[in-house]
């Protein structure tokens, strides 16, 4: 019985620290959503108010400043804050996804002089994996280093970048040996914002998350010293793909804040809103559409919550479940977003409501930190092992 009660409960401390931040998001950030998205702006308030509450410190241990809390804890949070702005969510994200390959393959040196200043909220990362030419495979990449005595000399650009221009470093990702072939000699580094020869590059207009900073960053022969190195020269697609089975659970959890945030919104409007003398919630069409939108939240979330706590337990099968999470949620939040538009009908495509905008945030949940497709892939790879 107790092995059956560890799997079901989720621990009293975490449902309390998830009403805090459930409270924070609603008293504080929701205010903020619609002109965030609106002026496609950097909210810097909300990132200190984070770091007010220590949010920052819930991706990292308590060595390094963190809360120690785990992957479920952080997810909890990011699903909160989606709920009422998924750009504000991001921010949360990336502090995990642009630190992740220092606290998986980091030297000590660079898990000391990164991580507490992440965990305070103080310096923000950027994880610079993507190219023009080397999205779904990043093995194509063309970005290269070089080795001059104890330095590495970095050249190229990398493509759809978030915190563009907003991060202290990047963790960049770069072809150290071209003869051992596609994907075997990348080697990723940090390189920080200050380095001569780095420059912020084209910024993207998006149709959702337009609170966060998008682009490309450019490294003209930047220069880092060996100590920046992450891990093992050559083992950089293995830091990327690891870094990528413990974050694409940030992805699912801001895709199933969005889905729910939608769904709760459509509820209470269909409460309210009366068409031929009742309100609309009373007719079985949209009665129903309603209770598929609140179920396909309610299973995403089993999903997500199983694959933390595969990622907390270091399963085997991690990759897997946080590829289908991932999945999973944000398919969901792209379709529990475009019916909420129909339960509000014409005022769900205006922006005088939040719909359209949870609508649009959704659609990058099926795209970024790999595409879906790349989620059916490692999926169905995982099955024939
Ligand atoms: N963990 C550790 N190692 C792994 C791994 C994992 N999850 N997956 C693969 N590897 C290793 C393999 O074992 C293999 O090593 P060996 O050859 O030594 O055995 C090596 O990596 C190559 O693996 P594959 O042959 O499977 O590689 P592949 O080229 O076929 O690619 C892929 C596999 C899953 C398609 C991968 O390319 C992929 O995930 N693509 C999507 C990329 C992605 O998610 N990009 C998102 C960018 S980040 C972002 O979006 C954030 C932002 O800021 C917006």
């Amino acid at each position: 019985m107790e092995a059956l009660a560890d799997l079901y409960a989720v621990p009293q401390e975490h449902l309390d620290f998830r009403d805090t931040i459930r409270r924070i998001a609603r008293e504080r950030v929701a205010p903020r959503a619609a002109e965030i998205d609106e002026n496609a702006e950097y909210p810097h308030d909300i990132r200190e108010l984070f770091a007010e509450h220590d949010l920052f410190g819930l991706p990292f241990d308590e060595e390094h400043g963190g809360t120690g809390t785990g992957t479920l804890m952080l997810n909890m949070a990011i699903e909160e804050i989606a709920k009422v702005c998924a750009s504000s969510a991001l921010m949360l994200m990336v502090q995990e996804l642009g630190t992740l390959p220092i606290r998986l393959f980091g030297s000590d040196e660079l898990k000391d002089r990164f991580l507490p200043r992440c965990a305070s909220g103080e310096w923000t990362p950027a994880f610079a994996l993507s190219e023009p030419e080397a999205g779904s495979d990043p093995g194509g990449m063309i970005t290269r280093a070089v080795r001059d005595g104890d330095e590495w000399v970095i050249d190229g650009t990398k493509n759809w970048i978030t915190n563009l221009g907003i991060a202290d470093f990047y963790v960049v990702f770069a072809v150290t040996d071209r003869e051992v072939g596609h994907s075997h000699g990348i080697t990723a580094f940090v390189v920080e914002a200050d380095r001569p020869g780095f420059s912020v590059g084209k910024l993207e207009h998006k149709l959702g998350i337009r609170g966060s900073p998008t682009g490309q960053p450019i490294f003209d022969g930047v220069r880092v010293p060996a100590e920046n190195l992450i891990g093992n020269e050559g083992e950089g697609f293995k830091v990327a793909m690891a870094t990528l089975d413990h974050s694409r659970l940030g992805v699912a959890a801001q895709a199933l804040g969005i889905a729910q945030g939608a769904a709760d919104y459509a509820a209470a409007y269909a409460q309210e809103r009366r068409q031929f003398d009742k309100p609309i919630a009373a007719f079985q069409a949209i009665a129903f559409k309603l209770a598929d939108m609140e179920t396909q939240c309610a299973a995403g979330r089993e999903l997500l919550y199983k694959a933390c706590a595969k990622v907390d337990r270091h399963e085997p099968d991690m990759g897997k479940y946080s590829a289908m999470a991932k999945l999973f949620c944000s398919d969901t939040a792209m379709s529990v977003t475009v019916e909420a538009v129909q339960v509000l009908g014409g005022y769900g495509y205006v922006k005088e409501y939040p719909v359209e905008r949870y609508l649009r945030d959704a659609k990058i949940t099926q795209i970024y930190e790999g595409t879906n497709e790349i989620q059916r892939l490692v999926i169905s790879r995982s099955l024939s092992r």
